[in-house]
């Protein structure tokens, strides 16, 4: 009988010191000596070395393999101090499933140009680097919707096709439908509203699109946004089920991916933290901040990446801004019924990226929306649908949008929210 395959993770975790095991992956390193042949191979799981003598039948075999080749190695599992995660392989049987040609990628990260390894993403992702990200997005992503799930929230799926925006003109992808023009979704919202009707609390996971010429940390053209919408509810609600979300998603990540986030020196210490309520400061609280620290801003005025940045500094974990003025933020937004200037809407930010999440309670009366509309200079033949959600059985409700690349280039610590996804798409960059 064939022996079972083994993850390499396995053999790391101690479960086989000694024992003969099969294990089935790709050369991720190779390196001789006249004596030996050290081969480093890597599986979904993790990394081993593999050692191949020079009186072992195989030896031509492992001189042969090369890098990026998948191979099928069984062999005995010795602790060895030496090699990297404590264990190795001696190998008594090497079989190459496929030989791979000469790999571009020779070193790596912080050897090879950040550009070079951008065009060759598609090899990339098979970094140790990579791999950890992606399983990590892969536990944030179940936690996002364990959380909503345990909430009572319906998963639902939005359109990508749209033919209004949600979120203003100037950062909206038109293409050609059947000789028509439409848009590439930039949220979900309006769809998510009308859905409320039908099942009260509703959410999803799908991607937006943004026309964005930003070439910032914290822009992609196409990113995975998080958005919940639900019935019967205000701005104390909507900051409470955000700060559980958020405060959940980071406390399972940390228990579930300790081994990921260590090797990508993450501060885990930064996640623990996060414990609700967050704080929360209206907006012209933090325009009198930054006064006092010698920002030029003023009431009126959106915050930009500075602004939030040097806001965020102060806080040094997430926190909200509230009741902005209403000509910042978008058409669909309430405004508090004693001071119609503020705005029913709130950001999350987070230190070093700023805004995370924007959310509010949706203006639910017709007359007001169509004012607002019209404030925006939006057609209201455009929107007919959505006034229609103000004609029949309007209720208060609310909801908010979260970047994941946003919160796991914070809950990382990278560099850059291009790695916080395996295909980044932003203003120069869409190839592979
Ligand atoms: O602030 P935004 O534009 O809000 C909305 O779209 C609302 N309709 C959401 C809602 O209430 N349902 O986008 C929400 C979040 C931002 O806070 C940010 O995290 C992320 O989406 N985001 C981007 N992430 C990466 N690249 C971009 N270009 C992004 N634009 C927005
Ligand atoms: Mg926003």
């Amino acid at each position: 009988m064939p022996m079972p395959i083994i993850a390499i993770q396995e053999i790391l975790d101690g479960k086989s010191k000694g024992e003969s095991v099969t294990i089935r992956g790709w050369i991720h390193r190779k390196r001789e000596s006249k004596q030996t042949i050290f081969l480093i191979v890597r599986d979904a799981s993790s990394v081993i070395q593999c050692t191949v003598k020079r009186d072992n039948p195989f030896w031509t075999q492992a001189k042969k393999v090369t890098k990026e080749s998948p191979v099928m190695i069984k062999g005995t599992v010795k602790q060895d101090k030496r090699a990297t995660g404590g264990y190795e392989i001696a190998v008594e049987r090497l079989s190459i499933i496929g030989l791979a040609e000469t790999f571009p990628i020779t070193k790596g990260k912080g050897e090879e140009t950040e550009k070079f390894l951008r065009d060759n993403r598609h090899l990339w992702l098979r970094s140790r680097r990579m791999n950890w990200i992606m399983r990590v997005r892969s536990e944030v992503l179940r936690f996002i919707h364990e959380f909503f799930r345990k909430e009572g929230f319906i998963e639902v799926s939005p359109p990508m096709f749209i033919s209004s925006a949600c979120e203003g003109g100037a950062t909206l992808f038109g293409l050609k439908y059947f000789g028509k023009d439409l848009y590439l979704t930039q949220s979900a919202q309006l769809y998510l509203e009308a859905l409320i009707y039908s099942l009260e609390k509703v959410y999803c996971v799908a991607p937006s699109f943004r026309a964005e010429k930003s070439r910032t940390i914290r822009h992609l053209t196409e990113y995975w946004h998080v958005e919940p919408e639900w019935a019967f509810a205000g701005m104390d609600d909507l900051m409470r089920v955000e700060e559980d979300l958020v405060s959940y998603v980071c406390q399972k990540t940390v228990e579930n991916c300790r081994r990921e986030m260590k090797s990508l020196g993450a501060d885990t210490s930064k996640l623990i933290a996060v414990k609700t309520p967050f704080p929360r400061i209206k907006y012209t609280e933090a325009i009198e901040r930054l006064n006092a620290k010698d920002f030029k801003i003023r009431w009126g005025e959106d915050l930009g990446f500075d602004e939030e940045k040097a806001l965020a500094e102060e806080f040094d974990k997430p926190f909200f801004i509230y009741a902005y003025p209403r000509q910042i933020k978008a058409f669909y937004c309430k405004t508090y019924r004693d001071n119609p200037d503020l705005a029913m809407s709130t950001d999350m930010l987070v230190p070093r990226i700023g805004e995370i999440s924007t959310g509010g309670v949706r203006e639910d009366d017709k007359e007001e929306l169509l004012k607002r509309l019209k404030e925006f200079g939006l057609r209201e033949e455009d929107y007919d649908w959505y006034i229609d959600l103000r004609r029949y059985g309007t209720v208060p409700h609310v909801g908010f949008g979260l970047g994941v690349e946003r919160l796991l280039t914070w809950m990382l610590d990278l560099e850059n929210i291009i790695d916080a996804i395996p295909f980044p798409r932003t203003i120069r960059r869409f190839y592979p």
